[in-house]
C-alpha cells in the first residue's frame, strides 16, 4: 500500500491489500517513520479481550516524528501560524525549529518540576500556540496529557483531573472567546478545592489578567520554562506506551477516558491525513476543532505535524467581530485546506452572504466536514459559497475512539454524495449488523455500524477501568468493534450516517452523554427525576429536550428553565444546557422502570403519533399528558 494513494484506482488496489495482507500493509506505511528500535511484529491480539497491540517491540518518540525530521530537513520553513482572537492583534509564526525549541523548553521545564515518564498532565487553556507546545512538551518526555477543552465547568474539569490522577496542570490566567474572557485560572483553582494528586499549576500568560497563585503550588509558564535549554533528549517510548487520554461522554454518567498509544496512534492520524486532505508542500492546513477534542488531537496537531503541513491555528470563534472572520482568516492567510463541522456551517449561513462573497478565497483547494452528518443544503452552501464549486468537500465521519478519520472521500477523486461520508478507508474493514447481529450483505440498507479487523489508532482501554472498553465496544457483537451509529450504505456503497442508537447526542458537534445531563438537572432542589433526549435542531444538530419531574409547582417556567440551564453549566458547561425543559408529572415507564425514551423522542421531535408498541408501559395515561403539555408549550 502507497504511504499516498493518488486515485480511485490506486484506493481499490489498497482497499484490497489491506484486507488481504494487513500486516504487510501497515509495515509498510510504518517505515516512512523515525524509529529508536524496528518492531518484532507488526500487530498482535484481539478484539475479544481487547488485548491490540501494534508494533509491538518497537520505540520511538512521536515528537521526534512532529519536529526533530523537519527543523533537521527544512528547519526555516513555517511550521505554525497563530492568528488570535482580536483581528487587530498581530498573528504569530513559528518555523520547524522555533517550534522544536520552544518544545523543548517546556518540556525541560515539565521535567525540572519533577514530571516523569506515565506521569498525567491535565491541559486546560485556550488555543494559543503554549496549548500546542505544553502537548508536544508532554510527549517528548513520556508523560500522558489529557486536554480538557476550556467550555467544560469547574466540576467536570475535577472529575477528569481526579480520574487520571493528574499530578500536574498546565492552564492560562484567561481564555478569550470573542469579546467574552473565561477565567481559566479560576475555573482551575475551583477544581483542585477538593484533594487531588495535583502538585503544581503552570500557568501560561495569555490576556494579561490578574489571577490568584497559591504558594508552593502555581507557577509561572515564563518563569519556570523561559530560561530553559532548547534541546531536550527525547523520552524512549514503547509502542503501546500511552501517548494521551481524552474524555469522552458514553451512555452512563461518567465521562470515559479513551487512551491512545504512541506508535498506532501516531502511524494511522499521519496516514489518514495524507490521504484524506492530499497536501502539498506550501499548503496551509486549517482544521478549526478545538484542541480540547479528537478532531484537534488528530487533524490540527498530530496529523498534519507528522507529515510537514503547515497549520494555522485559531483562537477565537466564527461570529467574532462578525460572521465572517472564518472567511477573513482564510484570505489573510491564503489557507488551501479548511476543515470544520457542519454546525459552523449551519450558523455562518444564516448570516448576510456578502460576509463570504467579498472575501477573495482563492487559495482554497479542498474543503472538509466532520463531527455530525452534513446535510445537503449545507454541503451545498459550503460548496458553492465557499468552495466557490471548484474544491471538493470531504466529510469525514470517525470518532475519539477511532483516534482517525475511517470514512471519508480521499482527496476528491472518490465519488461525492451530500449527506454520505463515503467509503471507508484501506485497512478499514466496515460492516453492517442487522439487531441480531448478523452482517448484512445487500447494499441500500441501513443497520449498525461495526468494524471488523483492528486498525493501528483503535481504542486500547479507557483509563483505569479496562472491562467498560470491553462492555462498551467490544461485547456487544462478539469480534467487533462497535461504534454505537447506525448507517446506511446506499447502491454504490457509500455510508451515509444516521446518527447514534445509545443514549448520546451531538450537540453543536459536541458529544454529550444524556445520563451526564440528567444527573447535573437531578441537583436542581426542586426537581424529582428527569429524562433528557436529543431532538432536531436547526444549527446545532441536535438540541437537548429535557423532560422534568418536580416536587409542588413551578409557577414561573421560564425562570425554572434558566435554573435548570445553570445546574447543567454548572456540572458540565454551558453548551450542554438544555434546549427545552417541560415539567411533567410522570415518565413513560415500562413495569420494570425503564424509561422508553423511544417515546420521549418522538414527543421532543414534535411527532405525536408514531409511538410504535406502548403495551408494556405501567400507565399509558402518562404519555397523553405529556403529549397535551407539549402541544401547547410549542404548538
Ligand atoms: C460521533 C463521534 C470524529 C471527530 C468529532 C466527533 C458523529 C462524527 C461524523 C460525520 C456523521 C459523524 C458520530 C460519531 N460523527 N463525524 N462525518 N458524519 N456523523 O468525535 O465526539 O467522538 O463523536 O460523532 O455519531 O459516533 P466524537
Amino acid at each position: 500500500m502507497n504511504y499516498r494513494i493518488g486515485s480511485f484506482e490506486e484506493y481499490q488496489h489498497a482497499l484490497q491489500e489491506a484486507t488481504n495482507s494487513a500486516e504487510t500493509c501497515w509495515a509498510g506505511i510504518a517505515s516512512h517513520f523515525t524509529w529508536k528500535k524496528k518492531w518484532e511484529k507488526v500487530l498482535l491480539g484481539s478484539f475479544e479481550k481487547p488485548d491490540i497491540r501494534w508494533f509491538e517491540g518497537a520505540q520511538l518518540n512521536i515528537t521526534e516524528n512532529v519536529l526533530d525530521r523537519y527543523a533537521q530537513a527544512n528547519g526555516r520553513a513555517t511550521a505554525l501560524i497563530w492568528e488570535p482572537n482580536d483581528p487587530n492583534d498581530p498573528s504569530r509564526s513559528y518555523t520547524w525549529s522555533n517550534m522544536l525549541q520552544e518544545v523543548c523548553r517546556i518540556a525541560n521545564g515539565l521535567r525540572s518540576l519533577g514530571v516523569r515518564k506515565g506521569d498525567r498532565v491535565c491541559i486546560y487553556m485556550p488555543m494559543v500556540p503554549e496549548l500546542l507546545f505544553s502537548m508536544l512538551a508532554c510527549a517528548r518526555i513520556g508523560a500522558i496529557h489529557a486536554v480538557v477543552f476550556g467550555g467544560f465547568s469547574a466540576l467536570s474539569l475535577r472529575e477528569r483531573i481526579t480520574d487520571c490522577e493528574a499530578s500536574f496542570v498546565i492552564t492560562s490566567d484567561e481564555i478569550r472567546r470573542g469579546e467574552k474572557n473565561i477565567p481559566a485560572k479560576t475555573v482551575v483553582d475551583e477544581a483542585l478545592n477538593a484533594a487531588t494528586a495535583v502538585r503544581n499549576v503552570l500557568v501560561t500568560r495569555v490576556s494579561g489578567a490578574g489571577v490568584s497563585m497559591t504558594e508552593g503550588r502555581d507557577l509561572w509558564m515564563h518563569e519556570v520554562c523561559g530560561h530553559q535549554p532548547t534541546t531536550c533528549e527525547a523520552e524512549t517510548m514503547d509502542s503501546e506506551d500511552p501517548l494521551f487520554i481524552l474524555y469522552t461522554s458514553g451512555s452512563t454518567g461518567k465521562p470515559k477516558g479513551v487512551v491512545h498509544t504512541c506508535a498506532g496512534y501516531m502511524v494511522y492520524t499521519a496516514w489518514s491525513f495524507a490521504n484524506v486532505f492530499q497536501c502539498d508542500p506550501g499548503d496551509l492546513f486549517w482544521c478549526t476543532a478545538d484542541a480540547g477534542w479528537i478532531t484537534g488531537h488528530s487533524y490540527f496537531a498530530y496529523g498534519p505535524l507528522l507529515n510537514g503541513t503547515t497549520v494555522l491555528m485559531f483562537e477565537g470563534i466564527p461570529t467574532w467581530p462578525d460572521a465572517g472572520r472564518f472567511w477573513e482568516v482564510i484570505e489573510k492567510h491564503r489557507v488551501t485546506h479548511f476543515y470544520t463541522a457542519p454546525t459552523a456551517i449551519r450558523s455562518l449561513m444564516t448570516h448576510d452572504l456578502s460576509l463570504v462573497q467579498k472575501r477573495n478565497l482563492d487559495s482554497l483547494k479542498m474543503l472538509g466536514s466532520v463531527g455530525e452528518p452534513i446535510n445537503e443544503e449545507a454541503w451545498h452552501w459550503y460548496h458553492g459559497h465557499v468552495g466557490r464549486k471548484k474544491c471538493p468537500v470531504v466529510d469525514t465521519w470517525w470518532q475519539t475512539e477511532t483516534g482517525g478519520i475511517m470514512v471519508s472521500g480521499l482527496g476528491g477523486f472518490m465519488p461525492q454524495k451530500p449527506a454520505h461520508a463515503g467509503l471507508p478507508l484501506p485497512g478499514i474493514q466496515l460492516a453492517l449488523l442487522d439487531q441480531q447481529g448478523n452482517e448484512i450483505a445487500e447494499n441500500e440498507k441501513e443497520g449498525l455500524l461495526v468494524i471488523r479487523a483492528p486498525w493501528p489508532s483503535v481504542i486500547r482501554t479507557t483509563w483505569g477501568d479496562h472491562e467498560r472498553c470491553r462492555l462498551n465496544y467490544f461485547a456487544p457483537f462478539k469480534g467487533y468493534y462497535f461504534t454505537g451509529d447506525a448507517a446506511r450504505r446506499d447502491e454504490n456503497g457509500l455510508y451515509r450516517i444516521i446518527g447514534r442508537v445509545d443514549d448520546v447526542v451531538n450537540v453543536s458537534g459536541h458529544r454529550i452523554g444524556t445520563a451526564e445531563v440528567e444527573n447535573a438537572i437531578n441537583e436542581h432542589p426542586l426537581v424529582v427525576e428527569s429524562a433528557v433526549v436529543g431532538y432536531p435542531h436547526e444549527i446545532k444538530g441536535q438540541g437537548i429536550y429535557a423532560f422534568v419531574i418536580c416536587t409542588g409547582d413551578v409557577t414561573d417556567m421560564k425562570a425554572f428553565s434558566e435554573e435548570v440551564a445553570r445546574e447543567v453549566a454548572h456540572h458540565i458547561g454551558k453548551f450542554a444546557r438544555p434546549d427545552r425543559v417541560q415539567v411533567v408529572a410522570g415518565l413513560p415507564k415500562t413495569r420494570s422502570g425503564k424509561i422508553m425514551r423511544r417515546i420521549l423522542r418522538k414527543i421532543a421531535e414534535g411527532d405525536y403519533a408514531n409511538f410504535g408498541d406502548t403495551s408494556t408501559l405501567l400507565d399509558p395515561a402518562v404519555v397523553d399528558r405529556i403529549v397535551s403539555d407539549a402541544k401547547e408549550m410549542h404548538g
